[in-house]
This record gives structure tokens, C-alpha cells and sequence, in this order.
């Protein structure tokens, strides 16, 4: 009987126990799948590359809250903020140039426009060597800056042999030396630009002597003095007579020529009648009044960035963006390409972001032959962007595009698809598909299709 009893009680217990545990599979009815114990799986590991298979959706951390908003990363619904400099700091990426690529239309100026005028809230400053279309120009003066025009009867002229502001910490001879390899460089790309080929080693010499006699006449010489020095030599050399000298300079002077009385005169012939202040936030050489073909404009640039180049030298000038809008049309210069190898190699050393606009990655093609040192230039400018951001690209530039920058298969298919301010960016080896947001002021001061959506009543389009 004794047994009955405690058989009794311990089964009572029993179900009082039962009664305050959940039940083994769970709760329930509306409180199932909450349990007090914890879910317990076994462990699994694998490489990232495995897990990235398994879970295909999760999306990328993005690159950090410094630098300046661009807009919106389309795979995360982040926000997106880039600064190649800070980047370029932590170790993403090797140098902080970037190369922009897209077919007309996408918002390749207007993102460039975006990334340049936010980033002087940063303290940085911009320059835009080169702008055929003058569109920047409104930009410029908008965030107190300078747009200088070049022609179309504007009475504003530019030395470029001027010498540009000098470094404090050169003795008076290594700054003449400076100046003399400076002006010499310019001599040689407006030459190249000028008879569209090579120099032979003659002309080389012709053009020394020429640069010698000139800086002899005036501390600061005009290319007109070059021009004459090298259509009527007065000095000889060893190995080359006066007579000798001018006529192995005579075709260089001629083509030479067109830069001081042929049709750019006015604009290279005499001393410089502004400055150019570095201290300006931005600083944009519009030539949209020059008319004529590629090569022209490419002279025109490669003194008048030579002319901005001296003051970009300067050590003391700080962070700043030099942006190459329309690279397209440039690229077909070989000697302005050098001129831009040049400033690439030199970005770090001077805090230079430079960007590079263009079409497709194949317009870097359209300059020399195959195997030609040229095209080898433009394709180390390439190289030497270590951020690419693809806006929309024609199907048939798909495989090529994704070869070039180790696209993979998905990317690829996005790059058609791209809408206008939407991009493929390849930040080292990351990827972003960022849709840049543009302010409603800023889209009105970057308009660039104006024209195009204007109704016949003269009213904009709504
Ligand atoms: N992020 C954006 N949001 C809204 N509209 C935009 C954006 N980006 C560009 N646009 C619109 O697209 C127009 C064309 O842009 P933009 O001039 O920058 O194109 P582009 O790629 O530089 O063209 P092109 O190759 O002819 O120079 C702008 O005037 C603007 O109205
Ligand atoms: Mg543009």
C-alpha cells in the first residue's frame, strides 16, 4: 500500500513537471517557432567562395562613410560615398586616377560634375585642363572658381612657356633647368601634334638650338620667338651649320607656325594676359570656341595644359581632381597622351586625382597601330586607373568591356541595361552598381540636353 502511494505522487510530479516545459517540437499555434532553447545546427564550414554559392544574395559591405555621397549602391540600397585619396590611404586601391566610360547621354559629366563640386566642401580643388564643350564653365564660376575662355574673340592669351610659380627649395640654376626641360617637353608634344609623327633626330636638334636662342633673346620666350629662331637659325652647333640647322627645322617651323599666325593666332603668340590662381577652387579652360578638327583642339590643349601644369607642380597645392572631360577626342594625340602618361605617373606625388572620360574602353584603340608606342601609352592609362565606372555600353562592347576589367558573367549582362546616372564601378577589385543622385540644383546647373527637351513654345518640358 505504502508503494501505491509514492507511485502515485511521483507520477503527480511528474506531469506538474511536464506542465511548465515546452513541449519537444515547439510551441503551438500562434507562438510556434519560439522556443526558449536555441537552435542548434551542426557546424559547417567552407571558403568564402563555397558560402557565396550558397548564399548568392547577400550583398557587399560597401567602401565606408568617407569621402563624398555619389548616391545609392543598387545592390545593398546603401548609401555609396567614394574619395580616392581616402581609399588610396586604406589600402583599396593603388593610385587614385579613375577612368569613366559610357555612350553619349548617361550622366558621365554630371556624375563628374557631382564628384568635383562635392569634393571641395573636402578641401580639394579642380581643375579641368581642357572642356570643348564650355559646359563646366558655369560650374566653375557657381563654386567661386574661374572659367577661362580660349578664342572666339576673347582677348584672353596664354604664354606656355611662362615658368609658373617657383618651388621655394630650388637654387636659381636647378629652377633654369627646370623651366628649360618644362618648355623643352611642350616643344616637343606641339611638334609631334603639329606634323602628326615623330621627330627625327635632327629636328630634335634644330629645336634645341631654337629654344636656346629664344630664351637668349627674352627670359620668358613666346613661341613666335621659337618659331623664327627655327625658320632662320642664327647660331650653329657641332655637327650642324646655321644653314644646315634651317632646313633640317624648316618643316617643323612651318607647321609650327600655325600655332602663332596660322588659325590659333592670338592665343599662344605673345605674353599671357591672365594668371592662373591656384588657390581658386576650380580652375576650367573652356575651349568650345575653338573650331576645328581633333588635332587642333589637342595643341590647344597641350599648351594650355602645359600652362596649368606649372602650378599644379607646385608641392604645396594640395588635394586636387584634374578632369579630363571628352578624353575621347584627346586620345588620338600621341603626344598629348605622353603628356597625360606623365601626369598619371606623377598623381601621388603631387595628391592628383585624375579622371578620364570617355566613350567605350575601344576609343582607347583609335590611337596608332597595334603594336605602336602610342597605343602602349593609352593603354597604360588604363592601366593606371585603379577605379573604373562603366555607365551604360553598347551590347557589342560588352565582352570586350568584361575582359578588361574582369567582369563577371552577371555584371556583363547589367552593362546595357545601366539607366542615365547608373554605373558599373570597379573600385579595385570590388564591384558596385551605384546610382548617383543628383541635387535638383545641380542637375539644373549641369544640364547639358537643355536644348533637346526645350518645346517649340520655348517652354522646358515638364
Ligand atoms: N544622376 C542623374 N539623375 C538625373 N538626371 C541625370 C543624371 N545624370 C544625368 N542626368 C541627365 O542626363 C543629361 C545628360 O547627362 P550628361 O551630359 O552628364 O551625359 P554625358 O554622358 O556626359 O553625355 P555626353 O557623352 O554627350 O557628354 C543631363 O543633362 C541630365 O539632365
Ligand atoms: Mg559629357
Amino acid at each position: 500500500m505504502q508503494h501505491d502511494v509514492t507511485v502515485g505522487r511521483h507520477e503527480e510530479q511528474e506531469q506538474e513537471h511536464q506542465a511548465t516545459l515546452l513541449p519537444a517540437p515547439g510551441e503551438i499555434g500562434p507562438e510556434a517557432l519560439r522556443s526558449l532553447r536555441h537552435l542548434r545546427v551542426p557546424t559547417h564550414r567552407a571558403t568564402s567562395d563555397t558560402v557565396a554559392g550558397a548564399y548568392p544574395f547577400l550583398a557587399e559591405a560597401g567602401l565606408g562613410g568617407e569621402g563624398v555621397y555619389v548616391g545609392q549602391d543598387a545592390w545593398s540600397g546603401g548609401g555609396f560615398c567614394f574619395d580616392p585619396w581616402a581609399l588610396y590611404r586604406q589600402g583599396v586601391i593603388t593610385n587614385p586616377n579613375c577612368l569613366l566610360a559610357g555612350v553619349v547621354g548617361k550622366g558621365k559629366s554630371c556624375l563628374a560634375k557631382s564628384l568635383a563640386t562635392r569634393s571641395i566642401a573636402f578641401g580639394r580643388r579642380v581643375y579641368v585642363p581642357g572642356d570643348p564643350k564650355g559646359e563646366w564653365s558655369a560650374v566653375a564660376r557657381a563654386v567661386g572658381g574661374a572659367a577661362i575662355q580660349l578664342g572666339g574673340g576673347s582677348a584672353n592669351r596664354l604664354n606656355p612657356m611662362d615658368p609658373g610659380p617657383r618651388v621655394g627649395t630650388v637654387d636659381d640654376l636647378q629652377w633654369a633647368t627646370l623651366v628649360r626641360i618644362r618648355r623643352r617637353t611642350l616643344l616637343g608634344s606641339l611638334s609631334e601634334s603639329a606634323l602628326g609623327r615623330p621627330l627625327s633626330s635632327v629636328e630634335h636638334t634644330a629645336l634645341d638650338v631654337a629654344l636656346d636662342e629664344a630664351i637668349a633673346e627674352s627670359p620668358t620666350p613666346t613661341l613666335p620667338s621659337v618659331v623664327d629662331a627655327l625658320l632662320e637659325p642664327k647660331s650653329s652647333r657641332p655637327g650642324a651649320t646655321c644653314a644646315e640647322l634651317a632646313r633640317d627645322g624648316r618643316d617643323l617651323g612651318h607647321a609650327m607656325r600655325r600655332l602663332v599666325s596660322g588659325d590659333l593666332a592670338g592665343l599662344f603668340d605673345g605674353p599671357s594676359t591672365i594668371v592662373f590662381d591656384p588657390s581658386l577652387p576650380m580652375v576650367s579652360l573652356d575651349l568650345s570656341q575653338i573650331q576645328g578638327a581633333d588635332q587642333l583642339i589637342a595643341m590647344v590643349m597641350t599648351c594650355a595644359s602645359a600652362w596649368m601644369e606649372a602650378a599644379l607642380a607646385a608641392p604645396d597645392g594640395g588635394q586636387r581632381w584634374v578632369v579630363y572631360d571628352e578624353a575621347w577626342r584627346l586620345m588620338r594625340q600621341p603626344a598629348l597622351l605622353a603628356r597625360m602618361q606623365s601626369q598619371w605617373k606623377l598623381c601621388r606625388g603631387l595628391g592628383i586625382a585624375n579622371l578620364l572620360i570617355v566613350h567605350r574602353l575601344s576609343d582607347l584603340d583609335a590611337v596608332g597601330n597595334s603594336n605602336s608606342e602610342a597605343r602602349a601609352l593609352a593603354r597604360g592609362l588604363l592601366a593606371d586607373c585603379s577605379t573604373k565606372i562603366i555607365y551604360q555600353q553598347e551590347i557589342s562592347e560588352g565582352p570586350r568591356t568584361a575582359l578588361e576589367l574582369g567582369l563577371s558573367s552577371a555584371e556583363q549582362a547589367q552593362l546595357p541595361d545601366l539607366q542615365v546616372g547608373e554605373g558599373l564601378w570597379r573600385v579595385g577589385n570590388r564591384a558596385f552598381v551605384v546610382r548617383h543622385v543628383a541635387t535638383e540644383n545641380e542637375l539644373r546647373l549641369f544640364d547639358t540636353s537643355s536644348r533637346m527637351t526645350v518645346q517649340l513654345n520655348g517652354f522646358p518640358e515638364t
